[in-house]
Formats: C-alpha cells, structure tokens, sequence
C-alpha cells in the first residue's frame, strides 16, 4: 500500500464530512493533507466513534501535556525529578503484562501462508470478527493518529507507518521508540511512500460520565496482521508489543513479509560494533531468543586489559535488525527503532551499567517497583533490596514480605522505554541512513549442555541450519519442562509474518544476492559443569569470543575443524586478565558425539512440522552434519 491511491483502503468521502463534525481538541485539526490518510482516519473515526482526534505533532509540550493529564488520570505518576529527571511511572492491569502470543494471529489469505508456527484465522472472519469488536470502542476517550518512522527518516531502508491509538500511554512510549510526528507527516504528504495502517484500542469505551481506571483495557485481546494488505489490527491490551504497533507487529512480522517479497531481511537481531586496537570497526547482527541477555551483549563493556588495548564496543540496536545488500551486494543493516524496550529485572549497574545510563532520564517505566523517595527499583537493581517499597500491583512490599510469600517487587516481565540516544556506547553511525555493513551474524541460545562456547558455520547454507535449528532451555516457569529444548528457529518462532519454512529458504535465497557473505557463528554463554555451575562467566568475558568471531571474519584468526564447524583452539582466544584454564575451555568447546545425536534428532522434529515447505539445503545440511558426527 502507498500514500497515494489506494495507501490506506478505499473509504468513501461521507466520512471525511463525519470528522468536520466531531468534537475536537486543539490538535484536531489534521496535520497531513494526504487525501488517503484523510479518508482512513475519518473511516476509523467512524468506526470506533471517539469522543476527540488527536494529531500528534510530536513536540515536548505535546509529551509534556499527554503526561501531565496522565498523572491527573492516575496512569503515570511523576518520579522524583532529582532523582529521576524527565521519568514516569506505570503500573499496568494485572492481565495485561506482556505479549500475547496466543491471541497474536497472521491473517494471510491462505493459511498455509500462515505456516503451522502461527495461529491463523480466514482474514474475512477476522475482518468481521474486528468490525465488531472495534465499533463504538473508542466512545469517551481521544483517539490519536501517530505517524512514525521505524528508522531515520529518508533512509532508504526505514518504513513509515501511522498508528491510530487511544491510548496516550501508547504515544508517550511510541515517541520514545520511534521517529514520529510532524518530519513523518512531511514524509507521507510528499508522494508515493508506503504506510503501513495500524489500528490499536484498548478496548475500554467510556460511557458519559464514567470514571476511567488508571490502565483501560480489555481481558479479550486480538492482535492481527494481514500481511497481504500490510494492516495491523491491536484490541483489548495496552502493554508492550501488543500496542507499540512499530515494534514486533511492524518491524517484525509485518516487515517479514515485506523482507521476503523486497529482497531484504527483517530480523530479530541487535546489532553492535566491535572497535579494535587499529580504530577499524567490524559490525556483527546476532539472535538471540528471550532471556539470553540480548540487551547486555549489545552494550557489552570489554574487560579491562582488553580495553586497554584498544577494544571497544558500539551500540547500534538491542533488539531488530533491517537488513538489506546495497548496491555493491554488501549487507547493511539498521535498527528500525529508536529506543530500548527493556526488561528491567536483572539489570543493574554491574549487569549492564550502559542500560543503566541509558534509562536514568526521560524514561517510563512500567511494571516496576515504586521506592518512598520517588524512584524505582526492581529485582537484581542492587544487591541490597530497598527496606521498603510499592510493588507493581501497588502492594506494601519489604524484603520480609518477598520472604514470606515469594512476592515479586517487580514483574518479571516489567520494562523500562529509554531513548537509544542516550545510551553512552551508541554508534556514532547508528543513524546512518544506509545502515552499518554487516561482517558476521551470530546465532544463540541458553543450553546446559550439548552447544559449545563457540563455534562458526562452514558456510552459508550450513550457517542458515544453525540459525533454523537453534533452541533455548525453558526455565523453571514451565513446569515438568526444565531443560526441555524449545526450537526457537533465528529467535523468530513469534515474529515470523509467514511459513517457517519458507523464511528459511529466504535466508538461503538471500546470500545469491551478496558480493560478500557475513560469517556466520554460534555461541552459548549458558553451559554447565556436572555440579550445575555455569561453566563460562559471560558478560564483559563475552568479549574474548567476540573479538575471535570479529577476527575470524577479518580473516586473521585461526581455529579447528570439528564436526559442527570451526571452533577456537584454547590458543587462539586472548586470555589477558582472565585465568581460566585450558581444561575448563577444553570442557566448554567439547562436541559430545552422543549429545549430539539427540540434538539432531531434535532438528527433524522441527523439520517434520514443516516439511512441505523445507528447502532441500536443510535436509542436505543435516544429512552432512550426521556424516560428520
Ligand atoms: C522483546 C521480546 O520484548 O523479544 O523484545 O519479547
Ligand atoms: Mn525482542
């Protein structure tokens, strides 16, 4: 869909007549002269039937308002301003804490375009099925129109989109993650670009005179995507990826289809600079699935005497990659957002003190604790719990009381929206309009056993079964299913807008399209001993496998065949600082032939759920790494 005819469906004239009509605030007048986007809104308006429209022009005043009447409403409370300066606070419906994966659906045409790792439903039904459930939705609240830039603005690999929302919650955070406002409506008035709709309701009509809670939203929940129409549809959830639409909706599972139709990659990656000794930098992308410390290693500090020696380590995003060749064939890559929606719990000054920088001003936090002086705290914050404080569902909460009753002070799933800018290793070229050049991409998972520290694909399409088959160990929240390997294929098992198995046949279609191929490397910081003890200290030691990985793909490392790839010999990796033994490493590398048997085993039942729409190199690919084993 474009901004110009057809962009934003066809809708007929009547309802541009309804918007004149409308009870309006000072931004109501629109901020875009496109006809479509005109058509669209008054169409949604009539739709949802919402008390005001609001233009989001994306101005400070224009925040600073939306989060002045947001305190009034009880929604944000404002943090200490000394303490915390330009913060607020959120404590969420208890039912609505974090993406819903079984109510997320990809509407394409045909189901098997769906693939058997989405929940599908016949986008007519569905369409019927939204119709009703957004009809008068709106009524008593203020329905905002965002327009964002999922990347810098006029770089040819960012997208534009426009929210409809009524959720200010929604727009505060949404400034904070993307490009938006009045440069984006310049951007869709001028001429043939593409605008992806995305229509978002919490679900919560106001009847006249109602009082409104603090977090509206509804405990049935739709998150649609129609990926032949490039529409996203949210109902019923004001948290996170459910209604930050840019996000995984857009950048991810939308952005997807469009990836594989266009010759690019959207990807679930972050993606980091690595500095060295000479000031030449090399750029790796790498996936990692939930809980693997994705945001630590995207601003990972070097130890100290590799510092010294000149290594350093630049941000460019913590979560997705766009990717695409430019036209001498090389990969480029940008981070189609512009903040981190991060995971607070475990972030501390020891964990991730660039985070920490990163969230200290102009940040919103939801979820998290409220501390008596007017800050916040969350689990692994500090090592020494606050003696008392206001949990996340807005509870007396002492470290006596956690004893007792197991209570969380923060949840689990609990966030901070921190600007990318702020963050003290952000590239100097993180907003590159035509990206960084991607030299290696890394794959990765938390495994107890079987998957060595490291080691790197023989090739392409060998590095493509690595990323197919990855997996991470479910953890103790899973009952009966510790340990038990889930597949999480390139860290997209959620966020793929299409068949599984197609996607991977785009990753191997991909690479004919290349002057040069990115390495490709696995790594795993989560191996134990015997006794259960991580074997490897991970964060900043991180460091010592990335700089072999960096090297490696400059063409100025060594390392052994083994039968799933080349792997470091104790030698190749720089120890200064670090006394860990060559019998310790030998332990951590180990290919156990036994083990990895039962992991390609693991491989075909995956492969078997997707077998019609496998490429042949992945039954080829496995064929030889069990010649190997
Ligand atoms: C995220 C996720 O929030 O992957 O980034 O769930
Ligand atoms: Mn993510």
């Amino acid at each position: 869909m474009r901004s110009g005819p057809g962009a934003f469906a066809v809708y007929s004239a009547r309802s541009v007549e309804f918007l004149n009509t409308m009870k309006v605030r000072t931004s109501a007048k629109p901020l875009s002269t496109n006809p479509n986007l005109l058509k669209w809104v008054a169409k949604i308006a009539a739709l949802t039937k919402p008390a005001a429209i609001h233009w989001v022009d994306g101005s400070q005043e224009e925040n600073d308002a939306l989060c002045a009447q947001m305190v009034e409403a009880g929604t944000f409370i404002k943090l200490n301003e000394k303490l915390w300066p330009g913060c607020y606070y959120a404590r969420s419906d208890a039912n609505d804490v974090a993406r819903v994966e079984d109510r997320t659906f990809i509407c394409s045409l045909s189901k098997d375009n769906a693939g058997p790792t989405n929940n599908w439903v016949d986008p007519f039904q569905m369409r019927k099925k939204l119709k009703g459930l957004f009809a008068g939705c709106m009524a008593g609240r203020t329905m905002y129109v965002l327009p964002f830039s999922m990347g810098p603005l006029g770089s040819p690999i960012s997208q534009l989109g426009v929210e409809i929302t009524d959720s200010p919650y929604v727009v505060v955070n949404m400034r904070i993650m993307a490009r938006i406002g009045l440069p984006v409506f310049k951007e869709i008035d001028k001429d043939e670009k593409r605008v992806v709709p995305c229509v978002h309701s919490v679900g919560a009509p106001l009847a006249p005179g109602a009082k409104d809670v603090s977090w509206p939203c509804n405990k049935e929940k739709y998150i649609v995507h129609f990926p032949e129409t490039r529409e996203i549809w949210s109902y019923g959830s004001g948290y996170g990826g459910n209604a930050l639409l840019g996000k995984k909706c857009f950048a991810l599972r939308i952005a997807s289809n469009m990836a594989r139709d266009e010759g690019w990659m959207a990807e679930h990656m972050l993606i980091l600079g690595v500095e060295d000794p000479k000031g030449e930098k090399t750029y790796v992308a790498a996936a990692f699935p939930s809980a693997c410390g994705k945001t630590n290693f995207a601003m990972l500090i070097p130890p100290a005497p590799l510092r010294d020696k000149g290594w350093k380590i630049w941000t460019v995003g913590d979560d997705i990659a766009w990717i695409k060749p430019d036209a001498s064939g090389r990969l480029h890559a940008i981070n189609p957002e512009a903040g981190f929606f991060g995971v607070a719990p475990g972030t501390s000054d020891k964990t991730n003190p660039n985070a920490m920088v990163s969230l200290a001003k102009n940040s919103i936090f939801t979820n998290v604790a409220l501390t008596p002086e007017g800050g916040v705290w969350w689990e692994g914050m500090t090592d020494k719990p606050p003696a008392e404080c206001i949990d996340w569902q807005g509870n007396k909460w002492t470290p006596a009381i956690a004893k007792e009753t197991g209570a969380k002070a923060a949840h689990p799933n609990s966030r901070f929206t921190a600007p990318a800018s702020q963050c003290p290793t952000i590239d100097p070229d993180w907003e590159k309009p035509e990206g960084v050049p991607i030299s290696a991409i890394i794959f990765g998972g938390r495994r107890a056993t079987t998957m060595p520290l490291v080691y790197q694909a023989f090739n392409w399409s060998a590095g493509v079964y690595t990323g197919a088959t990855m997996g991470s160990e479910m953890t103790a929240a899973a009952a009966g299913t510790v340990g038990k390997v889930r597949r999480d294929p390139f860290a997209m098992l959620p966020f793929c807008g299409y068949h599984m198995g197609d996607y991977f046949r785009h990753w191997i279609m991909m690479q004919k399209t290349l002057s040069e191929t990115p390495r490709i490397f696995h790594v795993n910081w989560f191996r134990k001993d015997a006794a259960g003890k991580f074997i490897w200290p991970g964060f900043g030691d991180n460091m010592r496998v990335l700089k072999w990985i960096v090297d490696r793909a400059r063409g100025r490392a060594l390392g052994k065949e083994t039968p799933i790839g080349w792997q470091p010999r104790f030698d190749d990796i720089d120890w200064t600082g670090c006394d860990f033994s060559r019998e310790q490493f030998d332990a951590l590398q180990v290919v156990d032939r036994t083990a990895w048997r039962a992991e390609v085993m693991g491989h075909e039942e995956l492969f078997l759920d997707l077998h019609d729409h496998l490429p042949k190199e992945m039954i080829y690919e496995r064929e030889l790494l069990i010649c190997r084993l």
